[in-house]
């Protein structure tokens, strides 16, 4: 076995650093969020796209999952901008990319679309509730979207607390041919990675050479635990419980979108393009609330066939500590009663974690609880 094919046969790049954009006028603002995305075109992890989506592809994702060409894409990846803003631009010209008054990139304005949005909610996020969070953002964000090719001319700020972390795609293919890994397994979350987490991620490990931490650090909701402080929590967690050989800690820099199912199979083709062959999806994948059923996000890969989607879903039960069995267990391994099983939820530990309140080993690793009390502390 080698290193997966990336998502469309190549890896895309569309990064070029030295590009002279001196003599374009047209500029438009972008939000963090169509920075990140902006990032992660260009350097292939969102491949096979070489841009925003222009109104065809958008509504392709939208009703088939699928680009026009054929290959399985679920999150529209759009470039929202101001009717006032769009109002300037016309099909053809290239426009500069802007965050905080500089210059990231430019667009070739192959397309300028109003969406529905209430209809991208509907069939995203399975919602039009402004509650829920990925849906709050797909509507504040701007009306008109702008769609084609995209040049990076400039690298994105890293965090500074973590960033040693970030790896391309190609920058991570490298890693595991130099750690001669064959088959690795792709493990997404955007929380501190406790016991379940563990567990799931062990199981995985028995049965393929390395294990990628790849956790998201782009935006995510305000209450969840910040970034810098969850890389803290995985620093010790590695030091302490993982063998250190065959597991390693990457950051996505992706904006989180909680669409349950559909993101699922965004984070799964995304970890494809970084060189993984497997990729794990447990109990409410990228799920938020009550929105999504448990195992939605596993069920949607039926839909396609092994080789739409060219990389190995890992997908587990909802896992928990079982006293009796006095381990991590599923209901498929483990034969006790409910009453014997400790479940903690993401929103119960926060809101331990923000009064101090340690909780038991059976559910986070000590290590991890100290980094997460302290750094909450700080926070506050
Ligand atoms: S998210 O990125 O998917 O929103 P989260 O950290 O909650 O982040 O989950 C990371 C991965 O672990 C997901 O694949 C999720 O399905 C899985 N997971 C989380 N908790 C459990 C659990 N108790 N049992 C099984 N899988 C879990």
């Amino acid at each position: 076995m080698t290193l997966s094919i990336p998502h469309g046969g190549k890896l895309i790049n569309q990064i070029c650093l030295d590009y002279d954009y001196s003599s374009l006028q047209q500029e438009i603002e972008i939000d963090i969020t169509a920075l990140s995305d902006l990032e992660l075109i260009a350097n292939g992890a969102y491949s096979p796209l070489t841009g925003f989506l222009t109104k065809e592809d958008y509504e392709f994702v939208l009703h088939h999952m699928k680009l026009k060409n054929g290959s399985v894409w679920s999150i529209p990846i759009t470039l929202p901008t101001t009717e006032k803003a769009a109002y300037h631009l016309q099909k053809g010209e290239k426009v500069k990319l802007m965050f905080n008054n500089t210059v990231y990139g430019l667009l070739t304005v192959e397309d300028i679309y109003i969406p529905d949005k209430q209809l991208e909610a509907q069939l995203i996020y399975q919602t039009t509730d402004r509650n829920h969070p990925g849906v709050k953002k797909l509507l504040e964000r701007p009306n008109v979207y702008l769609g084609g090719p995209i040049l990076l001319t400039k690298i994105p700020p890293k965090q500074a607390a973590f960033s040693q972390y970030y790896k391309s795609p190609e920058e991570m293919r490298k890693v595991f041919k130099q750690k001669n890994w064959k088959t690795v397994v792709g493990f997404q979350t955007r929380n501190p990675v406790h016991r379940a987490h563990e567990y799931i991620q062990k199981c995985a490990l028995e049965s393929v050479d390395g294990l990628v931490l790849h956790p998201l650090v782009g935006d995510t909701k305000s209450d969840d635990i910040p970034a810098d402080i969850r890389m803290r929590s995985y620093e010790v967690l590695i030091e302490h419980y993982y063998p250190k050989k065959r597991v390693f800690l990457s950051v996505f820099p992706a904006a989180m979108r909680y669409a349950g199912p559909k993101e699922a199979i965004f984070h799964a083709l995304v970890r494809k393009n970084y060189g993984c062959t497997h990729f794990i999806v447990g109990r409410d994948h990228a799920g938020v609330g009550d929105y999504y059923g448990t195992y939605d996000a596993q069920n949607i890969f039926n839909h396609f066939n092994a080789d739409e989607i060219g990389i190995t879903i890992l997908c587990f039960e909802h896992s928990f500590y079982c006293k009796k069995c006095e381990n991590m267990a599923t209901s498929k391994t483990c034969p006790h009663e409910k009453e014997n099983h400790l479940h903690l939820s993401g929103t119960k530990v926060r809101e331990m974690l923000r009064t101090g309140i340690t909780p038991p080993t059976q559910f986070s690793r000590p290590e991890v609880v100290d980094v997460l009390i302290n750094g909450m502390k700080k926070e506050t």
